[in-house]
């Protein structure tokens, strides 16, 4: 990198200490905004979107269905209008599609360019073009599709053409994106598509789909749909994003004055394992005003500062937290005694191996952890300060701007673009609550 670029990356430089107070509110759901536009560009009529969440990631799903011709106005902050193409009426994209950071936007759309008429091609970032997505295309070659990879990786290329047929599939990873990308799949193919969890994953494809008037079953762990049915424009509220607060449930029981509410906050009990962990951890958090926006629960949350203790994560919570797990490290490190995180293989192979960027910069503040193959055992202790690598990943990068409100000295978090994949206006926010944070290029 010569000098030029390097200072072109920003970073944060969060002073140490502080607290938290008054109340915050956050984005939208980034699961929920892609397949909004993911399913509202198939669909029949115009579907509007409120909450939409304009992150990288998003607008990277929402240029790849502009560019297979769907047309997306976007007339105010946070609303997607999408005049939907009809299940059969999307048109070869003139390039590449490019999914930048995003995971869940190229292996969702391999599932619905998997029965499309044309080919087409999908590539990544460096992050995404390391990422696996075997486990996508080999389900979707069993129903007919005919998809290349790149020795395991991006680029996807995907042949247009192929006759798609349901299967009965048990997952081998718990992935939501590989079953979503499956079940989009299916409503391509001839029969019934099903998809058995090895766990319970995030369930909002399902919900969609139902939103969209698609009739899905799902019971045990086994979610089924029959191909072909046409999909009926829909109106969606995007609620908070349950990720994004918890960096913001974290800050407040580590230092909250008083109680500190986080408002409109998705609770799809498929996503709720960090408040279930931070609880498990002593962690003073309340569940006020529960509501419907329209197919998923949401509530406010209020928490207070807490003294957290070190415990042994239940595995069946892994799944339900899996984007959490950098702030809860922080939280751990914070806590007294020893938090064994185990089951969490997938962090390896999210936007960074987290696994190990949560361990060095943990390391980097003081911190004792030790990676194991699939978590970390944290040793609660007295964060210090100092420079911290992102590794370009999102969610290490605010799980560390959270942690300098525990520290002695000050935190610098090097290289903090990719905040703007899930959460633009991170450190506003964090400014708004009371976090010493500023971003500095
Ligand atoms: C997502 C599923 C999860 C999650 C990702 C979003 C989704 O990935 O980590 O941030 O929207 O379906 P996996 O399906 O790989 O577990």
């Amino acid at each position: 990198m010569d000098r030029e670029t390097r200072s072109a990356v920003p970073s944060f430089h969060v002073a140490a200490g502080g607290c938290v107070r008054g109340e915050v509110t956050v984005p939208g759901d980034k699961s929920i905004s892609h397949r909004a536009v993911l399913l509202g560009g198939i669909a029949q009529g115009t579907t509007e979107v409120e909450g939409f969440l304009e992150s990288e990631d998003c607008l990277a799903t929402l240029n790849a269905m502009r560019a297979m011709g769907v047309n997306v106005e976007r007339p105010a902050p946070g609303r997607v209008v999408i005049d939907g193409a009809g299940l059969r009426g999307l048109k070869a994209p003139a390039q590449a599609l490019d999914m930048g950071n995003a995971g869940t936007a190229m292996r969702l759309s391999m599932g619905l360019l998997a029965g499309q008429a044309f080919d087409s091609t999908l590539v990544g970032d460096e992050s995404l073009s390391k990422r696996p997505m075997e486990r996508a295309a080999a389900p979707l070659r069993q129903m007919g599709a005919r998809i290349d990879t790149t020795a395991g990786h991006p680029p996807v290329t995907l042949h247009g053409g192929a006759r798609l047929s349901g299967i009965d599939y048990q997952l081998t990873v718990a992935s939501a994106q590989v079953k979503s990308a499956i079940l989009l799949a299916g409503l391509y193919a001839d029969g019934v598509t099903t998809v058995r969890e090895p766990a319970v994953t995030r369930d909002h494809t399902e919900r969609m789909l139902r939103a969209f008037g698609v009739p899905v079953t799902s019971a045990g762990g086994v979610i089924s749909l029959a191909g072909g049915a046409e999909l009926k424009a829909s109106y969606l509220h995007v609620p908070g994003d349950v990720s994004s607060a918890a960096f913001f449930l974290v800050a407040g029981a580590l230092a909250a004055e008083g109680s500190f509410l986080v408002r409109d906050v998705g609770m799809n009990p498929t996503r709720t394992g960090a408040i279930e962990i931070l609880r498990l951890m002593g962690a003073d958090l309340r569940v006020v005003n529960p509501r419907l926006a329209g197919d998923e629960p949401v509530a406010d949350v209020e928490v207070r500062a807490s003294r957290l203790k070190g415990i042994t994560v239940p595995p069946s919570l892994v799944p339900l937290a899996i984007d959490e797990f950098p702030v809860l490290f922080v939280a751990a490190a914070c806590a007294e005694g020893t938090t064994v995180v185990t089951g969490a293989e997938e962090l390896r192979v999210k936007e960074s191996d987290r696994i190990q960027a949560m361990a060095q910069g943990l390391h980097a503040l003081g911190i004792q952890a030790e990676p194991l193959p699939d978590g970390l055992r944290i040793h609660g202790g007295t964060l210090g300060g100092g420079t911290v690598r992102s590794h370009g990943d999102h969610r290490v990068a605010m799980a560390f701007a959270i942690a300098a409100l525990k520290a002695t000295r000050p935190v610098l978090i090097e290289d903090v673009a990719n905040v703007a994949t899930s959460f633009p206006g991170f450190a506003a926010i964090a400014r708004q609550a009371g976090i010493a944070i500023e971003e500095r290029r």
